[in-house]
């Protein structure tokens, strides 16, 4: 150890890396060390990456370039680097060829590891590397969270789907599933200490136990969470199509936890492209698993990811696209440009697609999306929602800011409630990111279950 006890974590990437900086917090506060907030005045900086498109790993880059200077002035400073740019065996040698004086670089997953490499951090005057494929699941690591309301619980870790063009697979390994018995544990322990809210992680949450070959899955560790007294929501993401199964459905409507909301990526709306990506469903089979969602649970708010410029994508092809936009009507939507991952099967594809139709087609989805978004926020005019109250409103101390069940945002005047309260909020108006609410009349008891509207 050096004898320094202040350290900051910087967080690029998903919820899963958010997750996984929670258990590092957990870690540091256990290892005696003080987070600061801050990379001016820590003794140890943490950084945990994504590369899942360039942009994200230029962001690692322009920060450890920064580090240089602070790093000159104090030698000290101990510079970790994990995540999942780590897992690329190039990445993590040019970052200790071009960024020497990063201490350590570590794989992901290997949080467990991080005293062993602090206590070893100034040892070696060169960078060490510690990445190994990642697998297995290490449970018991101490968890620091940045919110005690809500809480990210991940239930399985990597990916077996190897669409075309990720990158996550390469970098985090082969599907494992957490066992329920520990995830139960955890949840067990939030609510214990004021968690009221919990959203299960995976890259495909719909695989869930498929690797303990016991019929144990997804919908039975969901019955499980929803007996935890003191949870009010349990929401899930992310459902890869190709896996979904009307037994999820099932399973929301005995478990009235369960949020009636659904991240169902699409990615494209054109079958020829879909095939390119492997993504192993085509429209048909997508719309099909929409109407079916829509039949039984109307109400449900539906959310995707779309990516456009896709090599061989065609101008039909993004017309498929935007049709499936107007035919589902997404609450809610992620838009990316296509980014050539080094290694995947798609950066060798014929007909990669120049950068100014990619930004045109881009703009254009998201121009067709917002439009969709506001129509479905002003549709909940005069619908009320069961809200778990998050607080008072960054920009108004009046107003209070909460969650739907269907994971809208709602702000409204409330300064009778408080973090935690559920209320049933009138919804007067919706823009493209928030619903506007009416103050609430009495304050509601804490039950649950009530898909609460008009
Ligand atoms: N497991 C999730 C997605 C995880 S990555 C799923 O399959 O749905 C989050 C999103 O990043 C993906 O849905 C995809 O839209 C986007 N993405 C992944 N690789 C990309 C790439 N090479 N270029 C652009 N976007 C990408
Ligand atoms: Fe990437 Fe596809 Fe796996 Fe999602 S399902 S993480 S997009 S390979
Ligand atoms: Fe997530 Fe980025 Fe890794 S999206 S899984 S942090 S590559």
């Amino acid at each position: 150890m050096t004898g320094k006890n202040h350290y900051h974590i910087v967080t690029f990437g998903c919820q899963m890396n958010e997750s996984d900086s929670e258990r590092m917090h957990g870690i540091m506060d256990q290892l005696g060390y003080t987070e600061t907030g801050s990379i001016d005045n820590s003794d140890v900086i943490l950084i945990n990456t994504c590369c899942v498109r360039e942009t994200a790993e230029n962001k690692v880059y322009g920060l450890l370039g920064r580090l240089k200077k602070i790093k000159e002035k104090r030698p000290e400073l101990v510079i970790g680097v994990g995540g999942c740019m780590t897992q690329l065996e190039s990445t993590a040698a040019h970052i200790k060829k071009r960024y020497p004086y990063v201490n350590f670089v570590f794989g992901t997953g290997l949080m467990h590891q991080l005293p062993d490499l602090l206590e070893r951090a100034t040892e070696s005057k060169k960078t060490m590397i510690i990445c190994p494929t990642p697998e297995g699941v290490y449970e018991g690591l101490p968890v620091k969270r940045a919110d005690g309301l809500k809480a990210w619980v991940p239930v399985m870790y990597g990916c077996d789907n190897f669409c075309t063009y990720c990158i996550v697979p390469h970098v985090r390994g082969r599907e494992r599933s957490r066992r329920p018995e520990d995830i139960l544990k955890e949840v067990k322990d939030l609510t214990l200490s004021g968690c009221k809210e919990v959203t299960l992680l995976g890259q495909n949450v719909n695989s869930y136990g498929k690797d303990f070959g016991n019929g144990y899955g997804f919908g039975d560790l969901l019955d499980c969470l929803n007996n935890v007294e003191g949870l009010l929501r349990i929401r899930f993401m992310t459902s890869h199509p190709k896996d979904f199964s009307f037994g999820l459905i099932d399973s929301l409507e005995r478990n009235p936890k369960v949020c009636e909301h659904f991240h169902i990526p699409l990615q494209s709306g054109s079958d020829h492209v879909l095939k390119a990506m492997n993504r192993g469903y085509d429209r048909e089979y997508y719309l099909g698993l929409i109407s079916g969602i829509r039949k039984r649970i109307p109400r449900a708010s539906i959310t995707t990811d779309i990516m456009v410029g896709f090599p061989g994508e065609t101008e039909e092809d993004f017309a498929a696209t935007i049709d499936m936009l107007e035919r589902v009507g997404y609450d809610a939507a992620y838009t990316f440009i296509y980014n050539i991952r080094s290694g995947t099967p798609a950066e060798k594809m014929a007909d990669q697609i120049p950068g100014e139709e990619k930004t045109r087609r881009i703009g254009a989805l998201i121009k067709r999306q917002n439009q969709i978004s506001i129509e479905k926020n002003t549709e909940e005019a005069g619908r009320i929602h069961q809200v778990l109250v998050e607080g008072p409103s960054k920009s108004d101390e009046e107003l209070m800011t909460g969650r739907t069940r269907t994971n809208k945002l709602v702000i409204f005047p409330g300064r009778s409630f408080k973090k935690g309260d559920l209320a049933d909020v009138k919804i007067i108006g919706g823009t493209l990111t928030y619903l506007k609410g009416e103050e609430p009349g009495e304050k509601k008891c804490p039950c649950v279950g009530n898909i609460a509207e008009v």
